[in-house]
């Protein structure tokens, strides 16, 4: 008999090879075993029947507005969200305020998460004009799970819009980049042709798909030139995920659960409360979107958990603040995708957990296998209940997809053998750490 921290029984476990139902042991954090445990005890035993283990699921793409306002999102909250939604890890972006561009900034938040932070958290260090130099340094900072570039304008004052500055970046350093891709000079070229109050539908003909295409044209030119990988972020149009079939070479690719989800439908339905960068698009991008991840162009889904106060997002069109909370509910849509027979739970963990580890290069997670982190997502896909916004721990407190009925819903997280989250209940104390990267160890 062999004695473990924790056991997982007879869970249906998404494993890299499958779908088996097995046992999982789980040993000082770590999965010990896999297989059938039925001789060997542990001092915490969970029963997994009739449920899926998912490995712990992973939301590579959050604001969680800190430094910020409080009073719209911090990282206490949104992590609290992340966990109570099913999710075990986040990687949080930089354009803060102030944002996220420096060595001091960067070791701050590593030693602000500590007792703050409820899932495991990797850092985004943003891109600027000014620290171009020292951005091959800042990559391999710990728990630094890459470099922003913002090449069009959005929340926040990030920007290195032009192609010199862009190679620039491109040269300093060579972990993958992600990018924020609509080309601003179309944006701002466009923007009179726009007045205050038009319909918020104005905001996909405004950030036309002409604008995000550029936009990925010019960025694979210069990832080619350079040689240097990127990782093209929230891409939202039918045309550039057909382009980018062909720069697998050098790029990568994120859809956003709000793309998969969304239509245009939603602006005349909720206002400033629909409005993102980029924009939700028409159908026609939504089943793109889609094929893509069916076809495997789609290495990565996020949520670009972006809180707004109420009153910024319901100033009248273009002045209302662009994004959408999504942080607590990204889980469970996903699993009402599935249960609506459009992707598997194994391509689920491919997206949020493999597929991220991936292209991050995350070290010891985003597998079931042996020597892993022991995080785990427990799900029950015949639970149905509806997002209520009173669920949302975000102190801004909305999200787009209040009344939203999900069949499938995350009933326990594990967080590094502990369990962190049962039945909307968080359990101990924040635990949080930051996540390991492979290129990422200091000096
Ligand atoms: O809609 C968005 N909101 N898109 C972004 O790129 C940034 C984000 C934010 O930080 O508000």
């Amino acid at each position: 008999m062999t004695s473990y921290d924790l056991i997982l029984r007879g869970g249906a476990c998404v494993l890299p090879w499958g779908v088996e139902t097995t046992d999982v042991g789980v040993r000082e954090g770590r999965i010990a075993a896999l297989g059938d445990l039925r001789l060997d005890k542990a001092a915490n035993e969970v029963d997994c029947r009739g449920l899926h283990v998912l490995p712990g699921l992973i939301d590579a793409h959050v604001h969680l507005r800190d430094p910020g306002d409080p009073a719209v999102e911090d990282l206490s909250h949104g992590t609290k969200g992340a966990l109570l939604g099913g999710l075990t890890a986040v990687f949080d972006m930089p354009n803060t305020a102030p944002s996220i561009t420096d060595r001091e900034r960067l070791d701050w938040k590593r030693g602000y998460l500590e007792g703050r932070a409820w899932v495991d958290v990797g850092l985004y260090v943003g891109a600027s004009k000014k620290n171009i130099a020292e951005l091959a340094a800042l990559e391999l900072q710990p728990n630094v799970c890459a470099v922003k570039v913002f090449a069009g304008s959005s929340t926040g004052d990030l920007l290195v819009e032009d192609d010199a500055s862009l190679e620039a970046v491109m040269r300093s350093g060579r972990r993958r980049i992600c990018y924020h891709s609509e080309d601003e000079y179309r944006l701002q070229e466009r923007k009179p042709q726009f007045t205050s109050g038009m319909p918020h539908r104005n905001h996909m003909v405004w950030r036309d798909v002409e604008c995000a295409f550029l936009g990925t044209r010019r960025l694979m030119a210069l990832a080619r030139r350079t040689g240097r990988p990127a990782h093209i972020l929230h891409v939202s149009t039918a045309e550039e995920l057909d382009y980018l079939k062909e720069f697998r070479d050098v790029a990568t690719v994120e859809v956003l659960l709000n793309h998969l989800t969304q239509t245009d439908e939603a602006y005349d339905r909720l206002g400033g409360y629909a409005v993102m960068n980029p924009p939700i698009r028409d159908e026609r991008h939504l089943r793109a979107a889609w094929a893509a991840v069916a076809d495997g162009t789609v290495d990565v889904v996020g949520s670009d958990h972006a809180p707004h106060s109420r009153a910024a997002k319901e100033r009248p069109w273009p002045d209302c603040a662009a994004g959408l909370t999504g942080v607590q509910t990204i889980v469970p849509l996903m699993l009402d995708h599935v249960s609506a027979g459009r992707l598997s739970l194994s391509r689920l963990a491919d997206l949020m957990c493999a597929g991220p580890a991936r292209v991050y290069g995350v070290t010891g997670k985003g597998r079931l296998a042996a020597g892993y982190d022991a995080d785990f997502t427990l799900v029950d896909m015949k639970k149905q209940r509806v997002i209520e916004e009173s669920w949302i721990v975000s102190p801004c407190g909305w999200t787009p997809f209040a009344g939203h009925r999900c069949t499938g819903w995350p009933v326990m997280a594990i967080l590094r053998g502990a369990v962190a989250m049962r039945e909307d209940e968080v359990i101990g104390a924040p635990r949080g750490q930051g996540v390991a990267f492979q290129e990422a160890r200091g000096g």
